[in-house]
């Protein structure tokens, strides 16, 4: 029953979320959701499988996907998944982290290390071969530390690859996609009521601290709203 799954996390993108702290106020907005978390966001979330393609993931290679929610990069990645030598999810979300063990179990992987943290305040034993965000630094509000994070656990070899919503600046600048007042505007207050900031900084930071080999924006429309275009990018890099 989609239209009922989606009614359901519909209620929870409008309900008012709490909490005294960043984690708190994640857990109360994904609390009630995690389980139809997936469904909704196949069609709300574009880009995933684009992102996790283009990476051209080496075999052998350690991996890490930053705010993974309930690990749905594993199934983008298919049969590469097993051929990695480590793969790292990562999120502060106790709920959502709950669904990613389940399917860790389900594909039996045994090569998935499952970490409940703050990716700004992310521990490892290793560097890494490739950091993803999808769609997860625009949910976080010291972003500036998520990057640096990022940036201290790749090896200077590695890539770092993010898809996500944005805007752009009012002048955006050379070859960058140039948005209107109105999707400036507009779409920023729209998503901060659920804790997403599509930010115009994102990009040209990103532009800033990362060689860049591959970049797309593009728009996307918004399930249950007619009409809409919501402005999205994809950027792979490598630290400078
Ligand atoms: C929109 S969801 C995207 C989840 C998943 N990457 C996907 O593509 O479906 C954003 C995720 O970022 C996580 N997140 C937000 N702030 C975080 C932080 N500071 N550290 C770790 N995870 C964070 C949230 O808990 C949530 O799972």
């Amino acid at each position: 029953m989609a239209l009922v799954s989606d009614l359901k996390t519909l209620l929870h993108l409008v309900k008012p979320t709490r909490g005294q702290d960043h984690k708190s106020r994640l857990e109360s907005f994904y609390g009630g959701q995690a389980e139809g978390y997936d469904e909704f966001r196949k069609r709300l979330l574009p880009g995933r499988q684009e992102l996790i393609d283009q990476l051209e993931l080496q075999p052998e290679s350690s991996f890490a996907d930053f705010g993974c929610g309930t690990g749905i990069t594993l199934e983008l990645l298919g049969d590469r998944a097993k051929d990695l030598k480590k793969i790292y999810l990562v999120d502060l979300s106790p709920s959502l982290l709950a669904v990613a063990q389940k399917r860790v179990k389900t594909l039996g992987l045994s090569n998935v290390e499952i970490i409940e943290s703050d990716v700004s305040k992310l521990e490892l034993s290793e560097q890494l071969d490739y950091v993803t965000f999808s769609y997860s630094l625009s949910m976080i509000p010291d972003w500036f530390s998520a990057i640096s994070s990022a940036k201290k656990w790749l090896k200077p070899s590695g890539k770092f690859g993010v898809v996500d919503f944005y805007v752009s600046r009012k002048f955006s600048g050379p070859g960058l996609a140039q948005h209107g007042w109105m999707k400036r505007t507009l779409w920023p207050i729209w998503f901060n009521f659920d804790g997403v900031y599509p930010n115009p900084d994102h990009l040209p930071f990103l532009l800033s601290q990362f060689e860049t080999e591959l970049l797309s924006e593009r728009e996307t429309k918004i399930p249950y709203l007619p009409l809409s275009q919501m402005p999205y990018y994809t950027f792979i890099g490598k630290p400078r």
